[in-house]
């Protein structure tokens, strides 16, 4: 038990690390990743990500950690808590709120795509995808993005399922909820893989994943590579910073941090050694966009014995990836809201109903809306409102917060602060560390804007 008013926190280090490996660890891995790499052609792509990923994505992860744990509070209270003991007075809770708008945008797609997996475990529990040819998996895809009330459905249901645990006390829902699935979803994902490579085609995949081609190393190459290492470890809207806020005192953050970034990318690469070898063992386009994972993983299961509960299963941990990822998503506008005096249970339900309602636009965006560009005028043209969504946040936003996040690490708090909260000792790392803060993230998110304002 808790103390009573105090800042609640997991329980130990190790739930702190799982909780977190569970919002980092969602979609973004498994379905982002994997068609956002075959859309940008495989091996630069994933060489920038990684660079991404340590230099730019991973410390910005770092500097919002940091800052929840040192504000220990819902985002927006949090920056005004450390603004005010800090030397630069910029308007650092408009970042905050800018993230808490975010997590509704994330979340309005998250639930379209993680709703379509749960609809998948369900066609797969009636025996679905057992001896189905490419042509019935590619058309199950297209129908069901025909189909706006089933979207919307299926979306509700996964929003009920994120804000029923949402609305539990943090031990017993979140970390509940990360301990129980984490593991699960880890050794199903280490199954599929073993299995992709005895159906598939292993070597081609490998190649176009690890490989170079002729690649195209242009500014949409490196905002997509970069906007992906921020998605998929969710920097940028808040969540991470809200689960920093319930770290506990005891936590070694550096060591917990390396800890989930392995565990994130190592999800990943696994997630692209398993779809690939069937991408490229079936028809399927490897550019086909966000739907790669649902016109491929059917096909992994339709000739194995016993596919159909195969199928079931791993579209059911598919769905529990994406929950661990929600319920971040749903807690920094629920912890605000709690600190204004409302409960847990009534909060969540009202912003999963927000959430649902936002999620129309993506559910149009697939269905009726697929040549609706709303801002081609200003040169967006080809971009439906998910699109725009989708982009606008893994892009811009994040990136910008993250910008926003070690400048405050690594300007505007103390040096000694800073340090001691981590906790590093002082020496050559440290130093090396705060260089990466204060210099080399923030010089490579500005450069990347410039970059692609000038294209
Ligand atoms: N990182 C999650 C994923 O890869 C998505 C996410 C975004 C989670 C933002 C929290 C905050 O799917």
């Amino acid at each position: 038990m808790q103390a009573k008013g105090a800042h609640p926190s997991f329980t130990s280090r190790l739930a702190f690390i799982i909780v977190t490996a569970g919002s980092a660890i969602g979609l973004g891995n498994i379905w982002g990743f994997t068609y956002v790499a075959g859309a940008n052609g495989g091996g630069g792509f994933v060489l920038i990500y990684l660079l991404a990923l340590a230099f730019v994505a991973g410390p910005a992860f770092m500097a919002e950690l940091l800052i929840g744990r040192m504000g220990k509070a819902s985002p927006p209270n949090a920056m005004k808590k450390l603004r005010e003991g800090a030397k630069a007075h910029l308007p650092w809770q408009g970042v905050a709120w800018m993230g808490l708008l975010s997590t509704i945008l994330v979340l309005s797609f998250y639930a379209v795509i993680a709703g379509q997996g749960m609809y998948y475990g369900l066609v797969a529990l009636q025996g679905g995808f057992e001896g189905w040819a490419e042509d019935a998996v590619v058309g199950l895809d297209a129908s069901f993005r025909d189909a706006p009330l089933m979207m919307t459905f299926w979306s509700a249901a996964f929003m009920t399922a994120t804000a029923i645990i949402v609305s539990f006390d943090i031990r017993t829902g979140l970390e509940g909820a990360g301990k129980i699935l984490m593991p699960i979803l880890f050794l199903m994902l280490l199954g599929l893989v073993v299995y992709a490579g005895q159906i598939g085609d292993m070597s081609s995949a490998v190649d176009f994943l690890f490989g170079f081609h002729d690649m195209q190393f242009g500014p949409r190459l490196f905002l997509d590579a970069v906007g992906q290492a921020f998605f998929t470890l969710g920097v940028g809207v808040g969540g991470i910073m809200t689960y920093g806020s319930y770290m506990g005192d005891d936590v070694n953050m550096p060591r917990a941090t390396l800890w989930i970034l392995a565990a994130d990318l190592f999800v990943a690469l696994a997630a692209g050694l398993a779809i690939f070898p069937l991408v490229f063992a079936s028809g399927v386009d490897a550019a086909a966009g966000p739907g790669l994972v649902f016109m491929t993983l059917p096909l992994i299961f339709s000739d194995l014995p016993g596919g159909a509960f195969v199928a079931f299963a791993f579209f059911l941990l598919l769905t529990f990836a994406a929950v661990t990822s929600s319920i971040s998503l749903l807690s920094p506008t629920v912890a605000r809201l709690e600190e204004a005096g409302f409960r847990r249970g009534p909060s969540a339900a009202v912003m999963a109903f927000t959430v649902v309602t936002v999620s129309l636009l993506t559910i149009m965006s697939f269905a009726d809306w697929r040549d609706f560009y709303p801002l081609a005028a200003i040169g967006l043209d080809g971009m439906t409102p998910f699109q725009l969504i989708r982009e606008g946040v893994s892009n811009i936003v994040m990136p910008f917060s993250g910008l926003a996040y070690c400048l405050i690490i690594g300007w505007a708090l103390k040096r000694g602060d800073v340090r001691a909260a981590l906790p590093m000792k002082e020496g050559g790392l440290f130093t090396l560390w705060y260089g990466v803060m204060r210099f080399v993230a923030p010089a490579a998110i500005a450069a990347l804007f410039i970059g692609a304002m000038l294209s």
